[in-house]
C-alpha cells in the first residue's frame, strides 16, 4: 500500500484494491470471537470495516483487541475494499473494508457525550424514545461544555464549512469590486458604538476598551484615502443580553467606502454581495446544507435576484395596517422585526430585504441625518427571516457636526478626539456597514441559536472552553 485513501472516496471502483485509511472508530461491534465490525469515520464520511479471523492476517487476539477499542479512538487500517451484496445501512459509503492490519494511533477516553445521540434531530430523538431506545438528549450547555466532541457531528462539520464559505465569498466579491482588506486595532481608547456594552481594560495604566466594532478606524482609513475597504475580525460586546442572537465576541464583516452621490450606493453593494453569497452557498455548499438540515430541518432561504429596499416609514405603515401599533420615530423591537419579516414575505416573496431611512434618534452618533428631513437618517438594517444581520449608514464627515452629534448622544468627546480630528483635513462623503458572521450563518440555515454558529461561543456566562 503506497498512499492514503480518504474514507469519502471509497467506492465500488476500488473493489479488491488494498487501501490505507485513517479515521475514528465511531462504533465497534464484536460478533462471537472471530469477527468484529468497526465503523470508521473521517470528515463526516463513514465506512464499515470488517475483521474476520484468517490464517495469515487476522488472529483471534487481534479480533479481541479490535472489539476492545474505545469509541472515537483514531485508527489506521490496512485492508481490501469489497462490495457487499446487500445495502449497508448507517454508513455514507456503500463498500466495506476487509481488515488486514489495524493500529490504534490515539486512544480515546470514555466519552462524556455520545456523538451519535448528539447528531440526531428532534424528530429522530422522539422516534427513538418511542421505540424504547435508551438515549440521552444532549442539551446545549452539555454540547458546549464538550464542544470538541460536539463539533464532530455532521451538522457541525457543515456549519463551520458554510461559515468559512461566507467569509470567502465576502472577501472575493469585495476584492472583485475594487475593495481591499484592512486590519484595525482591537485595543482602543473609547467605546466605538457609543453604548455601555464595552469591555474595559487597563492599557499600561491608561483606561482602554476592546473594540466594539472597527467603526472608528475604518472611517479613519477612508480619511487616509483608502477609498473602498473591508475587514473580517473579532468584535467585542459586553452584552448583558441572554438571547438567542447575542454573543460577547463575534466575527464582524465590515465594509467602508466613499460615496459619490447617495447612500443607496452602499445598499446596492449589500444587495449584490448577498445575492452572490446565497447563490454560491446553495451551489457550492449543497452537501453541507443538507447535513445541517438533516439534524436541524429548514426551508431554503427565499430571496429575490434584485434585493428589495423598503423605507422604514413603509415598514411602519405595513405593521400599522396589520394592526400593530409602533412608534414611527422609535426602533423596531425584535417581535415587530419578525412580524414585518412575515408581512414582507407575504407581500414581496422574499426573506431577505433592506429597511432604510431609520429615525435618527435610534442610530449611533456617527450616522448622517437625511438632508430633506433630519428626523430620519441615511441608514439601513438588513434582515434575513425577520432578524437583523447588518446595520449600515452614511457617516457624518464634517468634524464640527460630528462633535455636536457625539455630545448630543452623551459621548465623552475626549475619548474619540483623534477620530474626530481625522475629518479636519478634508474628508470624502462615505458610508459602510457591519455584518455579524454568526448571524448570517444562523439565519441562512434557519437555526434557532447563535451559539450553534460560533466555534467556541462567548456569552455572559461562558468563557470556556
Ligand atoms: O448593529 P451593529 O452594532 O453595527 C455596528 O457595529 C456598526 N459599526 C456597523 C456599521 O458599519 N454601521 O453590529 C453590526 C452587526 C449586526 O447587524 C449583527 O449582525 C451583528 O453585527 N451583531 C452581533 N452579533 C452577535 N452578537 C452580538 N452581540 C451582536 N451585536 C451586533
Amino acid at each position: 500500500v503506497s498512499h492514503w485513501t480518504e474514507v469519502g472516496s471509497l467506492t465500488n471502483a476500488l473493489e479488491n484494491r488494498s487501501v490505507l485509511i485513517r479515521g475514528r472508530a465511531q462504533t465497534i461491534r464484536a460478533v462471537g470471537k472471530n469477527m468484529a465490525f468497526v465503523v470508521v469515520r473521517e470528515r463526516g464520511f463513514t465506512v464499515q470495516c470488517v475483521a474476520t479471523v484468517q490464517p495469515d492476517t487476522v488472529s483471534r487476539q487481534m479480533v479481541k483487541y479490535i472489539a476492545g477499542l474505545s469509541r472515537e479512538s483514531i485508527i489506521d487500517i490496512e485492508g481490501v475494499v469489497s462490495v457487499p451484496s446487500v445495502e449497508i445501512k448507517g454508513t455514507t459509503q456503500q463498500v466495506e473494508v476487509q481488515v488486514r492490519k489495524l493500529y490504534c494511533v490515539s486512544k480515546a477516553a470514555v466519552l462524556p457525550i455520545n456523538i451519535e445521540d448528539a447528531a440526531r434531530s428532534d424528530v429522530e430523538i422522539e422516534k427513538a424514545l418511542q421505540a424504547g431506545e435508551t438515549l440521552v438528549r444532549v442539551n446545549q450547555d452539555t454540547r458546549l461544555n464538550n464542544r470538541v466532541l460536539d463539533l464532530r457531528t455532521p451538522a457541525n462539520q457543515g456549519i463551520f464549512r458554510i461559515q468559512s464559505q461566507v467569509g470567502n465569498i465576502f472577501r472575493q466579491f469585495l476584492i472583485s469590486e475594487g475593495f481591499f482588506e484592512i486590519h484595525s486595532p482591537k485595543l482602543i481608547a473609547g467605546s466605538s458604538e457609543g453604548g455601555a456594552a464595552v469591555f474595559r481594560l487597563n492599557y499600561k495604566g491608561q483606561e482602554a476598551c476592546l473594540a466594539q466594532s472597527p467603526q472608528l478606524h475604518k472611517q479613519m482609513a477612508i480619511c487616509g484615502d483608502f477609498g473602498r475597504i473591508f475587514e473580517i475580525g473579532p468584535v467585542f460586546r459586553a452584552e448583558d443580553s441572554f438571547t438567542h442572537r447575542h454573543l460577547c465576541e463575534f466575527t464582524g464583516l465590515d465594509v467602508e467606502m466613499e460615496i459619490k452621490r447617495h447612500y443607496s450606493e452602499v445598499m446596492d453593494l449589500v444587495g449584490r454581495l448577498f445575492v452572490a453569497m446565497f447563490d454560491s452557498l446553495n451551489k457550492n455548499c449543497a452537501k453541507e446544507l443538507e447535513a445541517v438540515a438533516r439534524q436541524y430541518p429548514f426551508q431554503p432561504l427565499k430571496y429575490l435576484p434584485e434585493t428589495l429596499c423598503l423605507k422604514f416609514e413603509e415598514g411602519v405603515q405595513m405593521l400599522k395596517e396589520s394592526g400593530v401599533e409602533v412608534d414611527p420615530f422609535g426602533d423596531l423591537n425584535t417581535e415587530n422585526e419578525r412580524k414585518l419579516g412575515l408581512l414582507v414575505l407575504e407581500k414581496y416573496g422574499t426573506e431577505f430585504y433592506i429597511l432604510h431611512r431609520y429615525p435618527l434618534a435610534v442610530r449611533p452618533f456617527y450616522t448622517m441625518p437625511c438632508h430633506d428631513n433630519p428626523a430620519y437618517s441615511n441608514s439601513f438594517d438588513v434582515f434575513i427571516r425577520g432578524e437583523e444581520i447588518i446595520s449600515g449608514a452614511q457617516r457624518v464627515h464634517v468634524p464640527e457636526f460630528l462633535t455636536e452629534r457625539a455630545q448630543a448622544c452623551g459621548i465623552d468627546v475626549k475619548t474619540i478626539q483623534t477620530y474626530i480630528d481625522a475629518f479636519r483635513y478634508g474628508a470624502p462623503p462615505h458610508g459602510g456597514f457591519g455584518v455579524g458572521l454568526e448571524r448570517v450563518v444562523m439565519l441562512f440555515c434557519g437555526l434557532n441559536n447563535i451559539r450553534k454558529t460560533s466555534l467556541f461561543p462567548r456569552d455572559p456566562l461562558r468563557l470556556a472552553p
